[in-house]
């Protein structure tokens, strides 16, 4: 079987991307070959380097890997697939362009509601906590050009009615989070995801 090489793109903690690496799963179809950021010191590179994996740091500094090269770094590494696993800054389009469809995002809702620029980490729980909501969610979706707007792959709902603050909905939400996006990468991996009729289908 050929191995699926992984591109995680991450700019905080890395849970996601510490559920990708430990999901028995994936172990024998994706390899994460790089791990990139735009925050030298997160703690995710720290997670990188504990599996031997090579990090990249993107940024405008000199020694970065600049915005410009992306994609041809990518395409050198031979990347088959890009996570994007709590990246913040946006993906220049010609990355989005060379890797249409190649492109997926873990957000922490229930998107098309609580999405958008600004919306990420715990702005998006508050928002849902303030809207008194009683279900919030996970979504993964395809990455277009426009924040949180490509189309939705899978979505898993959390119930939250009995929660009483942001912080309690987002560790129920990050712990769907770590099932679903290395369900998502499964799929992906299998080559079942398709997008017939503009819709995403999960084929059995
Ligand atoms: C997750 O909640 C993810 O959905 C969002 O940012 C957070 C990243 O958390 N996009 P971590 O860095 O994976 O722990």
């Amino acid at each position: 079987m050929i191995v699926l090489k992984v591109a995680v793109f991450v700019s905080g903690r890395g849970s996601n991307l510490r559920a990708i690496l430990d999901s028995q799963k994936l172990q024998d179809l994706i390899s994460v070959t790089a791990v990139i950021s735009n925050k030298i010191d997160c703690p995710a590179f720290e997670i990188a380097r504990e599996y031997s994996i090579n990090t990249y740091y993107l940024g405008k500094a000199e020694g970065a890997v600049q915005y410009s090269v992306l994609a041809k770094l990518l395409e050198s590494l031979d990347i088959g697939l890009i996570v994007l696993a709590g990246f913040l800054k946006m993906i220049p389009a010609d990355v989005i362009d060379v890797f249409r469809n190649r492109i997926i995002n873990i957000h922490p809702a229930l998107l098309p509601a609580f999405g958008g620029k600004g919306m990420y980490g715990m702005n998006v729980h508050r928002a849902v906590f303030n809207s008194t909501a009683k279900v919030s969610g996970a979504t993964v979706h395809f990455v277009n050009e426009v924040y949180d707007d490509g189309e939705i792959i899978v979505q898993r709902k959390v119930d939250i009615s009995d929660l009483t603050s942001p912080e309690q909905i987002a560790e129920r939400v990050l712990k769907v989070e770590h099932e679903l996006l290395p369900d998502v990468i499964e799929q992906f991996a299998l080559n079942k995801i398709s997008s017939d009729n503009a819709r995403i289908e999960i084929l059995n």
